[in-house]
């Protein structure tokens, strides 16, 4: 074989190869076996040396030539592979953007009604100028009853059906007895001995009594008032209760009855019903608060003057109300943690409520 022929079969092999070559690896194996250190290409120019010196130089540019034609005959065909990919790739990987955006944990996330009705009432009192206090829910038995006016042996201690804390009192060197809070109202309590009048606060928060049924769980909520100063009176009370009512039910107009009541820490003391028409159930009181004057002793007990400071106080069921206004019928589905009916009952990240927004939206 002359040496032309052999220069024009190896090309016509590496062509095809190339033109065989099915992806970029395989053009790169063929880009390899070519022209590589290795390679064919780079094979055959080492037979020059060999040759008689009269040839070599004629040889030398055939192969050169060689190598510039294969080199380019690889590249286009590089390019025409890369294309391709990039096209199988674009038509594989389609993406419909007119489809919805997908609703991301802000949208799929609910606040718990608990939360929610607490956020309503803060923004209804917030606006009447009280802040936000807050006790501990494990509390000392002194400030939940004998600094509230309940010493030891008072009665009022049976009905409350309190949670004892094991190892206070007697059981430890008679540490203080303490106990899961049966009420809100020891926020009074640390706030009277925290703050000087006027005193204006509203503390929310879990409570425990030992009771289960379909209206009672072992832990539910409160929201304590407390309004302290030298001058507020039953109908300041009765007054700010009511704007409350028709706020936080949303209506013009709430019918309520205060009925005497007795707690051992206000005095007079009313429990409060609502005409349940607020939220579309006329003919039928419901109760949900309890309040009353501040006794006098109670705010002795945390070192004020009682004949200078006087106030009121109220305590309200918030897991009530919240089932009130959001027709929850079973409170013990309020606590079980069930991502169905939170679904159902519970509100949107982006559901804050205002007054000017309107409090449910
Ligand atoms: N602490 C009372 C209760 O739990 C409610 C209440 C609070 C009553 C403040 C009067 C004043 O029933």
């Amino acid at each position: 074989m002359t040496d032309h022929t052999k220069i024009s079969a190896l090309e016509k092999a590496l062509l095809a190869e190339i033109a065989g070559a099915g992806d970029l690896d395989g053009i790169e194996r063929v880009r390899i076996a070519a022209l590589g250190k290795k390679g064919r290409v780079p094979e055959l120019m080492a037979e020059l040396g060999a040759l008689p010196a009269d040839q070599r130089r004629a040889f030398g540019q055939a192969v050169n030539g060689l190598k510039t034609r294969v080199g380019e005959a690889l590249e286009v065909r590089k390019a025409e592979l890369e294309r391709g990919a990039l096209t199988a790739r674009l038509a594989a990987e389609i993406t419909d953007v007119t489809l919805p955006v997908r609703a991301g944990p802000l949208q799929d996330g609910r606040i718990h009604p608990v939360s929610q009705v607490f956020d309503e009432v803060a923004e209804i009192f917030g606006d009447m100028g009280f802040s936000i206090a807050e006790g501990p829910d494990i509390e000392s038995d002194d400030l939940n009853f004998t600094k509230l006016n309940i010493p030891p042996e008072h009665p009022a201690r049976q009905e409350h059906d309190t949670f004892y804390m094991k190892g206070t009192g007697k059981e430890r060197d008679n540490a203080p007895v303490m106990v899961l809070r049966t009420h809100t109202s020891p926020v009074q309590i640390r706030t009277m001995l925290a703050q000087k009048p006027p005193i204006r606060i509203i503390a929310p928060g879990r409570v425990y009594r030992m009771d289960s049924d379909a209206t009672h769980t072992p832990m539910f909520h409160q929201i304590e008032g407390l309004v302290i100063d030298e001058s507020s009176h039953l109908g300041h009370l009765k007054w700010c209760l009511e704007e409350f009512c028709k706020a936080f039910f949303e209506v013009g107009e709430v019918r309520m009855r205060f009925r005497a009541s007795h707690f051992p820490f206000t005095e007079p003391s009313m429990e409060v019903d609502i005409d349940a028409a607020a939220i579309g159930k006329p003919g039928k009181w419901l109760e949900i608060l309890g309040s009353g004057m501040v006794h006098p002793n109670v705010i002795s007990n945390c070192g004020l003057d009682p004949e200078k400071y006087q106030g009121f106080a109220f305590g309200m069921g918030l897991d009530r109300i919240a089932m009130l206004k959001y027709a929850i019928p079973d409170l013990r589905d309020m606590f079980a943690a069930d991502l169905r009916w939170l679904r159902h009952y519970g509100f949107t990240a982006l559901d804050i409520p205002t007054l000017a927004g309107g409090l449910s939206g």
